[in-house]
């Protein structure tokens, strides 16, 4: 019987196996952790049949999965996403990737004070990073290629929290406002690596941009933003923070986060990017 395991659409190329086994191996600890590509017409059969001891999910079903949980985090409840099942007597629903997202940037020191922040991407990432944000006190304008996506975010954030995020259609504006950008699209994703979501023009030094994609490791805008003197965090900490958060939840750890970082960046590297 597998232990842990991520379920998802697609998840063959996921990082959590190699990452979650780098911290049971540094733990001493002899869990195992599998891939089950699950759809959602599957997940239904999946969770009435399902013996674990925790979950990860991933795209698409964070947010059909919530009506499986018995009870809910206040993160997960107030975002509506679950992506790690503790599974005991109850089944309870957490968030970690709105703690991991604020763990990378608590990493890289980024001050939150009285902060402005563009999020490009009103999915499944984007909307934690938006309501974990908002809630942290940032001023949060949140830009999607769907605008109506955007707008729906916006008003789903004042009736949960009474706070005012703002959908933009155009962001060149806003950056230039703006203390921190966050990439919550695919955009700029394996095999694309030569798309980026902002013309590097609308960069400015001041900016702290933050890329949700980990593959690569380095972006394309990521790479401008660097080039242009940005301070830049990468999606492999919101990877490997949202993961050590789970390790926290299932097993009361603490995670070996330096081991897991080098497990995902060798897994990048041997793919050759
Ligand atoms: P995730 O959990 O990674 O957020 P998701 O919920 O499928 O995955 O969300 C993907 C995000 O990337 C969405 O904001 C999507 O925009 P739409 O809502 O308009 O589809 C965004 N996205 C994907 N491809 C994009 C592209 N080429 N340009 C801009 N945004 C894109």
């Amino acid at each position: 019987m597998t232990d842990f395991g991520l379920i998802g659409h697609p998840v063959a190329h996921s990082m959590s196996k190699v990452m979650h086994e780098a911290a049971f191996r540094e733990l001493g600890l002899e869990h195992t952790y599998g891939l089950f590509d699950v759809t959602s017409e599957e997940l239904r059969l999946f969770m009435e049949n399902s013996k674990f001891r925790g979950l990860n999910v991933t795209v698409p079903l964070k947010m059909e999965v919530v009506k499986y949980m018995d009870e809910l985090s206040e993160d997960a409840a107030i975002i509506g996403s679950v992506n790690t099942i503790e599974f005991g007597n109850i089944r309870i629903g957490h968030n970690t990737d709105a703690a991991g997202f604020m763990r990378s940037l608590e990493e890289a020191s980024v001050d939150l004070d009285a902060a402005t922040a563009v999020v490009l991407g009103a999915g499944g990432a984007g909307r934690s990073i938006v309501f974990k944000l908002a809630r942290c006190g940032v001023h949060v304008y949140v830009w999607n290629r769907d605008q109506k996506k955007a707008q729906a975010l916006a008003d789903d954030v004042l009736r949960k929290t009474d706070i005012r995020v703002e959908p933009v259609s155009q962001v060149s504006e806003v950056i230039r406002k703006s203390d921190i950008l966050v990439n919550a699209t695919c955009v700029g994703m394996v095999p694309d690596v030569n798309q980026t979501p902002v013309l590097s023009k609308y960069l400015h030094p001041a900016l702290t941009v933050v890329d949700i994609v980990y593959n690569p490791a380095e972006t394309r805008l990521l790479r401008q933003a660097r080039d242009m003197g940005c301070r830049t965090v990468s999606g492999v900490g919101m990877l490997v923070h949202q993961g050590a958060e789970a390790l926290r939840i299932w097993l009361d750890v603490e995670p070996p986060i330096d081991a897991m970082r080098e497990a995902v960046l060798s897994n990048l590297g041997a793919r050759g990017l």
